[in-house]
């Protein structure tokens, strides 16, 4: 095991991840029942709730909140001269060889050197090919005639989506500068190796943010978005010890870029790259005019001077984002000492603005009127938030499901509401129980929403 796994605080494994996402519905393998497509993973419904609330809470951190920044959402089939302006087509290539032995194909980065050096395979020290540059993009054709012509790539960053549009965007809302665009949309990279679940995977989710600022200003607009970023995950309750940043040194940086540091995180094969801060200078919009030949510079209004601006990326997974979220939410914790299963409860200790489910109401019996009347509250809080119903088995062994599944409030209707209307309102992380009227309840629900602090 690596140091950095060695270091790991949390009580998740991978396969503990994947199990639990599989059983609970939140991530299952792509075409499982023709033996699965390698690099593809479809989310279930507890997992699509998650997802589009990750992406709701980075969207509103980055449109609602910032007045300079505004949404888009750009085809994912782009003109293929989109990609070689941009280098993708010439420099988007994985080092890659294969093992002519056992036939395992590697990555030759990630390989290690003295094995690469010898040109022995890492896994049966059979003989390995040389080193071949091979280009991530899924190409594709559009149209009958599958020719030169008609090549087509599936877009591997959503990023130059809102390049080839950010005059659009400056005529139609007349932005000035620094201003950003934002963007979440599906990416494809033809990835050599995609393992540990759904970190790197053929086709993934983006939430990418460009802001464009005068060149001479980018330095300080790049230390501003690095902050703005680490806050970020402080405020959505991440472990702040199990982040770090890394830097990128000249053999790491990407084409485009003249700066790029990554918010690491430390997942449980170790620390990983979850999001990525780049300063890409003028290049983009350079390469797209010169490739173009459209004029992209910009014309400040009140200097009249013209130039082509700068451009501070934040560029996160979405889908790599739910994985770090699951991987930090994940708790196991011993509530009884009674010497059975049920002295340990699984639990998912998820903020709950990102929550897949925030309220699940359980009537303690079905009978008497209990589930008629559990229902009727679940309606009233439906409109306002993502609700649960569950009527079978014991109710610890509920509570224990909502826990899993990182639903922070439980709701349990009892005789006593049939009497005064008051239900027992469960917090998740303390199990804390406490007697609530029901014309309080979704004031105190929005309330534990916005004051949530995670305990553990
Ligand atoms: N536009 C810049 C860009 O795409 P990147 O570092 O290649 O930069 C940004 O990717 C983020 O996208 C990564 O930090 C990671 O979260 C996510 N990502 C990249 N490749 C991925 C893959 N194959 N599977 C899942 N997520 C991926």
């Amino acid at each position: 095991m690596s140091d950095a796994a060695n270091e790991y605080q949390g009580k998740a494994t991978m396969e503990k991840i994947t199990s639990l996402a599989k059983r609970r519905g939140f991530v299952f393998q792509s075409s499982e029942i023709y033996g699965g497509q390698n690099g593809a993973w479809d989310y279930g419904p507890l997992g699509i709730e998650l997802k589009n609330r990750i992406a709701g809470a980075w969207w509103k951190e980055m449109t609602q909140l910032n007045d300079d920044i505004v949404g888009l959402d750009a085809a994912i089939l782009m003109h293929p001269r989109t990609w070689e302006a941009s280098g993708h087509v010439e420099n988007f290539t994985d080092p890659l060889v294969d093992c002519k032995k056992c036939k395992s194909r590697f990555r030759a980065d990630q390989i290690p050197e003295e094995k690469l050096k010898e040109k022995k395979c890492p896994d049966c020290d059979g003989e390995l090919t040389d080193t071949r540059k091979f280009n991530l993009m899924f190409r594709t054709h559009i149209g009958p005639a599958e020719d030169t012509a008609s090549v087509i790539y599936l877009r591997p960053e959503t990023a130059q989506g809102i390049y080839v549009n950010y005059k659009n965007i400056i005529q139609s809302n007349r932005m000035k500068i620094p201003f950003g665009i934002a963007q979440i949309g599906k990416a494809f990279r033809n990835e050599i190796v995609t393992k540990n679940f759904i970190f790197r995977t053929c086709e993934f989710e983006q939430m990418e943010m460009q802001y464009f600022v005068k060149g001479g200003t980018d330095e300080e607009w790049f230390n501003t978005w690095r902050q703005r970023r680490w806050a970020y995950y402080e405020k959505l309750g991440v472990k702040m010890d199990h982040l770090r940043w890394h830097q990128h040194g000249p053999g790491e940086l990407a084409h485009y870029a003249k700066e790029a540091w990554d918010i690491e995180y430390l997942f449980p094969m170790g620390w990983r790259e979850l999001e990525g801060v780049h300063n890409r200078t003028d290049y983009d919009l350079g390469r797209h005019t010169e490739y173009s030949g459209k004029d992209l510079q910009y014309i400040d209004q009140e200097t009249n001077e013209r130039y082509i601006p700068y451009i501070i990326e934040t560029s996160a997974g979405l889908t790599r984002n739910l994985l770090m979220l699951l991987c930090d939410a994940y708790d196991e914790e011993q509530v009884a000492e009674k010497g059975n299963d049920d002295d340990w409860r699984t639990v998912l200790r998820f903020h709950p603005t990102i929550a897949p489910i925030t309220v699940a109401v359980l009537p303690l019996m079905k009978k008497d009127g209990l589930a008629e009347l559990a229902q009727d509250i679940r309606r009233e809080l439906k409109e306002d938030f993502t609700t649960d119903y569950d009527q079978s088995g014991a109710i610890g062994r509920r509570y224990r499901r909502q826990d899993e599944a990182g639903t922070p409030f439980c709701l349990t209707v009892d005789y006593q509401t049939k009497e005064d209307g008051t239900v027992t309102l469960r917090y998740r992380d303390s199990m804390e129980q406490v007697r609530v009227g029901r014309a309080e309840l979704a004031q105190l629900i929005r309330k534990g929403i916005k004051e949530y602090k995670r305990i553990k």
